[in-house]
């Protein structure tokens, strides 16, 4: 294990996912190993049905693999119970999927209230109410606190999405293209997002088809046919060009 700070939070160890079809056997990952450190910005790209989301499904204690080892901030996460793992996915994880997933006609203010109700420290709602409002302001959306879901705009819903995945202060974000049902603008702004919160120290993990999405990541992993083609680190230089531009 490393010091300083540069652990890793996740070791995947010859990961191996099959799904049975009907007598078949349907291989979906083929040994993946990857190590992500604690605060990196991870970008996963590959065509569909590479398996990148099963792969973040795997990562984010929603499924488990065939074969394989996987190690979150150095516990076997084969050893953990429901209940444990239930724990993790509340405390460890903020969650950001392609379609919002909100609940519908609720408002912004309830809608990132909402996993406080999980989770195991139980607080009073005036006190969820002052967590809520901060991370929806975190995502520049502290004047639609009374909007309902349905009254938002596509960046607007996936701002929400990001505030409720931020509730409870997860250490990891996973986001399976986040940006894939944006206009170019909203994309932006989303990927700014991510970025602000990559820089407080939140590690992220985001799936996109596009390159330009990708650039916003430090790491870029390629995979297909369910193995990893290539992992690559994006060099500060290009990043500080990207970063221009997005000025
Ligand atoms: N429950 C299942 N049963 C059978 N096959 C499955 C199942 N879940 C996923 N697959 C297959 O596994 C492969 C990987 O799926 P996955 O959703 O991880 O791909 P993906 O890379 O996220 O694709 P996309 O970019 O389209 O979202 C696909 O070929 C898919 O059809
Ligand atoms: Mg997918």
């Amino acid at each position: 294990m490393q010091h300083n700070g540069a652990q890793a939070m996740i070791e995947l160890l010859h990961i191996y996912k099959e799904i049975r079809n009907d007598g078949l056997v349907v291989k979906i990952l083929q040994d993946v190993s990857l190590s992500v450190t604690g605060g990196e910005f991870v970008a996963i790209m590959g065509p569909s049905g590479s398996g990148k989301s099963t792969l973040m499904n795997i990562i984010g204690f929603l499924d488990t693999a065939t074969s394989g080892n996987y190690r979150f901030k150095g516990t076997d996460v084969s050893t953990l119970t429901e209940d444990e793992l239930a724990k993790y996915r509340s405390s460890e994880v903020g969650y950001v999927f392609q379609a919002f997933h909100l609940l519908a006609k609720t408002s912004v203010l309830e809608n990132v209230k909402l996993p406080l109700m999980y989770h195991a420290e139980r607080r009073s709602d005036q006190e969820r109410t002052t967590m809520a409002k901060k991370v929806i302001e975190q995502v520049g959306l502290g004047h639609r606190l009374e909007h309902l879901s349905n009254q938002l705009s596509g960046g607007e819903k996936q701002r929400v999405a990001i505030a409720r995945a931020l509730i409870n202060n997860p250490s990891l974000i996973l986001a399976d293209e986040p940006t894939g049902n944006l206009d170019s603008a909203s994309g932006i702004q989303i990927m700014q997002i991510l970025q602000d919160l990559n820089r407080q120290g939140k590690t992220i993990i985001l799936v996109t088809h596009e390159s330009s999405t990708a650039e916003h990541a430090r790491r870029v992993v390629t995979i297909r046919d369910g193995a990893i083609e290539s992992d690559q680190q994006v060099t500060s230089q290009r990043r500080a060009v990207e970063e221009t531009n997005l000025k």
